[in-house]
Order: structure tokens, then sequence, then C-alpha cells
């Protein structure tokens, strides 16, 4: 469990996509990072699939609005958590692993001015540093596939929860069986260390107390997003290499080829779970 833990930081400490270069980013386009607004960092600061409509669509089904108090597990440089505080006016925690992740949500949060409202701690959710029956949501988006014990996980977000509290999340999910080859190159190239289908997740979710209220497939438009997140990268690679650059992590590049094809043939994909905490 250690290593796969160790193996999910080294891969999100050399993500290319760091609150230093989204701010590099911005003082470029910019001119300044003077008066940096949450709106400017949401093109920049969201790493999952759906952008900003993911988020509103948690923000539904979790029931969160004006003064909610929310986890966002695994909640990477903190860009759903700002979004749910600036949009829907919640008191956001995050808990994050990667220590890198959580200096830079800080500093982005504190740029836009949203440090009284979002806090990103760091931490495991296999073990959340948080009292019991505090918050009124948790979420999670495209990060459980990296958590060696998704069960344990589940039962922290439902003993964090006040009685009727929701609990609302996307996650990779297998559909068919995966070969030995295709678990080893996901888990090389992207820290992907479990990989369960939707009804798994749910006897999980009963397992650690909560109700199911609904589950959405999204693999199709899943595809469609990964297919053109590809081309793009792509696009980014031959550019890099063309101009001599690095082009890039080669198992990173392999194992995200295998993961869109794996999508958009419908042996893998992803779900949106709603939960309650009756
Ligand atoms: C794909 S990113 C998603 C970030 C964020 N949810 C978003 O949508 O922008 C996955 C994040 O999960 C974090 N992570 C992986 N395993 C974790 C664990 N056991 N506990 C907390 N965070 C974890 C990684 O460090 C990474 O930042």
């Amino acid at each position: 469990m250690t290593s796969q833990i160790h193996s999910a930081i080294d891969f999100y400490e050399r993500h290319p996509i760091s609150a230093q270069i989204i701010l590099a980013k911005l003082e470029v386009t910019r001119g300044t990072l003077e008066g940096l607004q949450p709106e400017d960092l949401f093109a920049h600061d969201q790493d999952h699939y759906g952008g900003l409509a993911a988020n509103d669509a948690l923000a539904k089904r979790a029931r969160i609005g004006i003064g909610s108090k929310v986890v966002d597990l695994c909640a990477g440089l903190g860009g759903p958590a700002r979004y749910l505080a600036h949009r829907h006016g919640a008191i956001v925690t995050g808990v994050e692993l990667t220590p890198a992740r959580v200096a830079g949500a800080a500093e982005l949060s504190r740029r836009v001015g949203l440090e009284g409202k979002v806090r990103v701690l760091e931490g495991n959710v296999m073990d959340l540093p948080l009292a019991d029956a505090s918050f009124d949501a948790v979420v999670s988006q495209e990060a459980l596939l990296h958590v060696p014990d998704i069960g344990r996980t589940f039962a922290e977000a439902h003993r964090v929860l006040r009685s009727g509290g929701r609990f609302a999340f996307t996650n990779w999910i297998v559909h068919r069986p995966l070969s030995d080859a295709q678990r080893q190159l996901l888990w090389d190239g992207m820290a992907a260390a479990t990989l369960i289908g939707i009804d798994r997740h749910a006897e999980l979710l009963r397992a650690a107390g909560f109700e199911i209220e609904t589950v959405e497939d999204e693999t199709e438009s899943w595809g469609a997003i990964l297919g053109e997140r590809l081309r793009m990268y792509e696009k980014l690679r031959s550019e890099a290499e063309a101009a001599g650059t690095p082009a890039g992590h080669d198992d990173f590049y392999r194992s995200y080829v295998l993961f869109v094809d794996l999508v958009q043939r419908k042996a893998m994909g992803g779900a949106r779970f709603t939960a309650v905490k009756s």
C-alpha cells in the first residue's frame, strides 16, 4: 500500500500542470498577476473530465449551496473547491496527498482571495484528518482510482458527513475485465491502483453505510472528451519532438492511449455516483 501511495505522489509531483505553470501562463496573457479573479483560473485548474459543468453536476447531486460545508476528496490544485466556493457559496475543505499540489492550491486560493472559504489539507483520503459528522457534502472527481482502499475511503466519507449528508463523486470504472498487461500499463503510466466496476462501487458504498440515490454512466461523454484531450496531447508531443524538447513521459503517453481506447470501446468508462448518509 505504501508503494501505491508513493506512486500517486510521484505521478502528480511531475504532472505537467502546476500552480507555477498556471501563474506563469496567466502573467504572460494578462501582463500581470495583480487583481487575479477565480474565473481567471478556471480554464487551467480543473483536473477532471467535463470541466466546470462536471462541478455543477456534483453540486446539484450533493445539494451544495450557500454556506454548505463540503469536503473535496483528492482536491488536486483546489480548482473544483474554489469553483464550489465562488460559484455555489460553499465552504470547502480539500484533502490532497501530494505536497506540491497542497502548496499550489494554497497559493492559487490566496491569489484570488478565496483563502477564507477554501482550504486544502495535506492528507490521505483513506484516513481523513476531519471530525465526525461535521460536513454537509463530500465530493470527488477522477481520483479514487489512485486510492488503494476505496472501501475505507467510503467509510471515511460516511464518518465525516452529518446524517442526511450527501456524497457525490465521479470515478473511472471497468465495464469488462482487463488483462494483467492492461492493468500493469495503467498502473505504470497513470498510477491507477484500483480499477473496479459500477457494481463493486455500489457494494462498497452500501457496506460503508450509504444509501445509493443515483448512478449515472458517463462513458459515452467521456469517450468524446478523452478523444479530444488525446488529440491535443498528441499535437503538443509532436510539436515538442519537432522542436527537440522533451516530449513527455512515455509510460504516461502509452497508458493514456490505452485508457482512451478502452473508454471509446466501452471496456472502461466513467460514472457519477450519488449516495446519502441516512
Ligand atoms: C486527477 S487529480 C484530480 C484533482 C481534482 N479532483 C480535480 O478535479 O481537479 C487526482 C488527485 O488525487 C490525489 N490523490 C491520489 N491519491 C490520493 C489519496 N490517497 N489521498 C488524497 N489525495 C490523493 C493526487 O495527488 C491528485 O492530485
